[in-house]
């Protein structure tokens, strides 16, 4: 163990020693090590106390008034389940296989870009957590740690977020470079083509007194600029005026991608019908409902309230992928219940990654894959397949 996980796990236990922690309300108390963690929010908690304020802006953030960011985990609320007596569930199967991935259940890791501003271990303590739970593990193009040694890390396929760039050659360059390092998918994000607006991470950038200049580069105003030379998946590649996104893409990027590529092609941050029937009429193997955790566009819309207008475009077609919002495993299950085939989380396995690296990744894959266990006993669903939109009854 590194001096710093270490002096992060003892200021834990001191925390959580502490009178501060005493004065918390019970169900909330601070967990001393991973393993006291009884839901995901006992990780955000604990994360909060150690990881630097900037940086937890970063993570929490969400755009302009973060509403979005709310109505991702808002939406949960607005459906109940509808318990079912006098099911045989003394064995629940809930492992699945999505684009050719086995998945020990459909409990998917969705990208995160700068893992390591919030624990040393970042992507390779994620894809170690992943390889011990044997769950479906998607790499940011702005992974803080190299591609390959993840893959090696996970010890089986990831699949690859990429970020389109200005540039099509860097582009195809980033895409066989994933392709070598052996991942079978390639999830294009398009939730966020020019810009957007994170509030709450620039106020929290106020509060923290340390130089970020150390680490970021930073104009004379004091605002950080990205540092895309910086970035792992970029060495070698000249980023003279490289922007990670390009504003002028259209659906045919969607065919120069699969012309680039044998990956199978993923399309991350559909939220509409028309874009669905778009993206199957393109040629696209998936799509992934997915509002980049609120922090794209201010549209006040969760991410649940989009899916069933994506599974009704795609018809049956393709297989729908989730995310945003999913706190717990009853999130997970009412997803599936609407046609997602996996379901992502991204603030969840951070928190847990920031408090006690692999450790805590691991505890959240638990916490939820133990909460949908006890959602399909309830409703009376032994596998995936069988959970469905009958056992969802509106709030
Ligand atoms: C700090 C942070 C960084 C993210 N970085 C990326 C990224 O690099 N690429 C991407 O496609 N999505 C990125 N996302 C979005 C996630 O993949 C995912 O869609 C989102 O976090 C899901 O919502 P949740 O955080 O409520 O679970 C990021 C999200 C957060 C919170």
């Amino acid at each position: 163990m590194d001096h710093v996980t270490h002096n992060r796990r003892a200021l834990l236990r001191f925390l959580a020693a502490s009178p501060l922690a005493a004065a918390l309300p019970w169900e909330r108390a601070m967990a001393a090590t991973a393993a006291d963690a009884l839901d995901v929010f006992d990780l955000e908690a604990a994360a909060r106390a150690v990881v630097p304020p900037a940086h937890w802006g970063y993570l929490q953030s969400g755009v302009d008034g973060d509403a979005t960011l709310r109505a991702n985990q808002a939406a949960f609320g607005h459906w109940g389940l509808k318990p079912r007596r006098f099911v045989d569930v003394s064995h629940i199967d809930y492992s699945t296989e999505v684009l050719g991935a086995k998945m020990a259940s459909p409990v998917m890791i969705s990208p995160i870009g700068g893992l390591r501003s919030l624990h040393l271990e970042a992507d390779i303590g994620v894809a170690r957590a992943a390889r011990v739970k044997n769950q479906q593990h998607m790499v940011s193009t702005q992974m803080s740690d190299v591609l390959e040694d993840i893959a090696a890390a996970r010890g089986a396929p990831l699949w690859f977020q990429l970020y389109t760039t200005n540039r099509i050659e860097v582009t195809r360059q980033l895409v066989q470079r994933a392709q070598r390092a052996g991942c079978t998918v390639v999830a294009v994000t398009v939730d966020l083509p020019a810009g957007r607006n994170t509030v709450t991470a620039a106020r929290l950038r106020r509060e923290d007194t340390r130089q970020c200049s150390n680490c970021h580069l930073v104009d004379a105003a004091g605002n950080q600029r990205p540092n895309t030379a910086a970035k792992t998946m970029f060495a070698g590649i000249n980023t003279e005026g490289l922007g990670l996104t390009s504003p002028s893409l259209t659906w045919d990027f969607i065919k120069q991608l699969k012309d680039m590529t044998t990956m199978k092609v993923v399309i991350k941050g559909i939220e509409a019908r028309e874009d669905a029937e778009l993206a199957v009429e393109h040629g696209a193997d998936g799509v992934m409902v997915s509002n980049h955790g609120g922090r794209a566009m201010e549209s006040g819309r969760g991410t649940l309230e989009s899916l069933p207008d994506v599974v009704a475009g795609v018809a049956g077609r393709i297989p729908v992928l989730f995310d945003g919002g999913v706190r717990r495993g009853t999130d997970v299950f009412k997803a599936l219940a609407l046609g997602a085939r996996a379901v992502g989380i991204g603030r969840p396995y951070a928190w847990g990654l920031g408090a006690y690296g692999q450790a805590g990744v691991e505890r959240v894959l638990d916490i939820l894959n133990l909460e949908l266990r006890l959602a399909m006993v309830g409703a009376g669903a032994r596998t995936v397949k069988e959970i469905s939109a009958a056992s969802l009854v509106k709030a």
